[in-house]
């Protein structure tokens, strides 16, 4: 277990590529923390700089206080686990999880007792015998798992671990890891593309784009209150509808050109500006009454559970938005409906620093 703190974390690689452009990060002992962010955003070379298999460029990595810039992978005391698993295919299950510990010298008997305690946590006892390719992939997931866990490292580094199983198996996974992580209480940083493994396992979300992390909070706050334009599109889905709006005179309206809708609380934007209004598809919602907008239906998506409509705003600009309804509806397309926004889950946007704005 360990604390790690990213200082000011650069990467620039020998082709110029900027790939981390300044990242602070401090993590807590036993805290999970979620990176998320689009492809090539730098998420990967993050973690390989803080597992040291990467050269850091600028800034410091920590762990307990202590600078590990130039201290070797193998010293760092720090686990990762793959998206492809990488395991030796030539051996089987049981020396797959012992590499590492014969290779520190470990006596025999005590990597024994180490490698049977994780496979029985693991439920992986009855396959030690078996070689990689002879096992499914979600076994094959846990392996790797258990090859970081024998190991009892300060800290795991996991780079889209479950991205190659199936729908089911990865819910599965997501649970049995973060509990795992929960009883051992190691230090993690996980990586994933996967916007509800990203809400439901992490203590803190990382939300990074182009080398930079644009918000760090708990998912809640990221969700509920998304600092920038882009983790407001980015985390959610379907994602954040937005307008073009201007703020009125009071500045406790804002006028989306399909209609008014009413803020909770005054902008502190002036009077007249120009924003961007987002709203969650769960918070536009049929109006009771007249409705300060109109919705033309074009598309209606069945999830079971819940309903999406799809359509323009009519009067608005002509972007499509999204409608979140709990339940099996149905509406016929090409139909019009009364809609409204929650006043309290408006979010404006400043479309020139794209920073939000209360
Ligand atoms: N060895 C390398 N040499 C040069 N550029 C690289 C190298 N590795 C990565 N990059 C570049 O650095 C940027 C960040 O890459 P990185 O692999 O960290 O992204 P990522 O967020 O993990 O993406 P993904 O979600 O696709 O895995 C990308 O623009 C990538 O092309
Ligand atoms: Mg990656």
């Amino acid at each position: 277990m360990a604390r790690l703190n990213i200082e000011s974390i650069c990467k620039t690689y020998p082709n110029g590529a900027n790939a981390v452009n300044g990242i602070n990060l401090d993590v807590a002992d036993g805290e999970f923390i979620v990176l998320v962010g689009p492809s090539g955003c730098g998420k990967s070379t993050l973690l390989r700089m803080i597992a040291g298999l990467e050269e850091i460029t600028s800034g410091e990595v920590s762990i307990d206080g202590r600078i590990v810039n130039d201290v070797e992978p193998a010293s760092r005391d720090i686990a990762m686990v793959f998206q492809n698993y990488a395991l030796y295919p030539h051996m089987n299950v049981f020396d797959n999880m012992s590499y590492g510990l014969k290779n520190r010298k470990m006596p025999r008997a005590e990597i024994d007792r180490r490698v049977r305690e994780v496979a029985q946590l693991l439920e992986l006892e009855q396959l030690l015998e078996r070689r990689p390719k002879q096992l499914s992939g979600g076994q094959r997931q846990r392996v790797a798992m258990g090859r970081a866990i024998v190991r009892s490292p300060k800290a795991f580094l996991f780079d889209e671990p479950l991205s190659n199983l199936d729908a089911k198996l990865r819910v599965q996974m997501r649970v049995e890891i973060r509990k795992l992580q929960r009883d051992l209480g190691t230090t993690s940083i996980y990586v994933t593309h996967d916007q509800v493994e990203a809400m439901t396992m992490a203590d803190r979300l990382v939300v990074m784009n182009n080398g930079l992390a644009e918000q760090i909070g708990t998912p809640r706050e990221v969700y509920q209150r998304p600092a920038t334009l882009f983790v407001a599109g980015f985390i959610g889905s379907p994602a954040m509808n937005f307008a073009q709006a201007t703020l009125a005179a009071d500045r406790s309206s804002v006028d989306v050109g399909a209609g008014q809708l009413s803020l909770a609380a005054p902008s502190s934007a002036q009077p007249g500006a120009k924003l961007i209004a987002g709203f969650r598809p769960e918070h536009l919602k049929i109006s009771e009454g007249d409705g300060p907008m109109k919705m033309h239906i074009e598309l209606v998506e069945h999830l079971g559970t819940d309903t999406i409509i799809h359509g323009p705003l009519i009067g608005g600009d002509r972007d499509r938005v999204a409608m979140r309804m709990h339940g099996d509806l149905d509406f016929p397309p090409g139909s019009t409906l009364n809609v409204e926004v929650d006043p309290s889950a408006i979010h404006l946007f400043d479309p020139q620093t794209t920073h939000r704005i209360d």
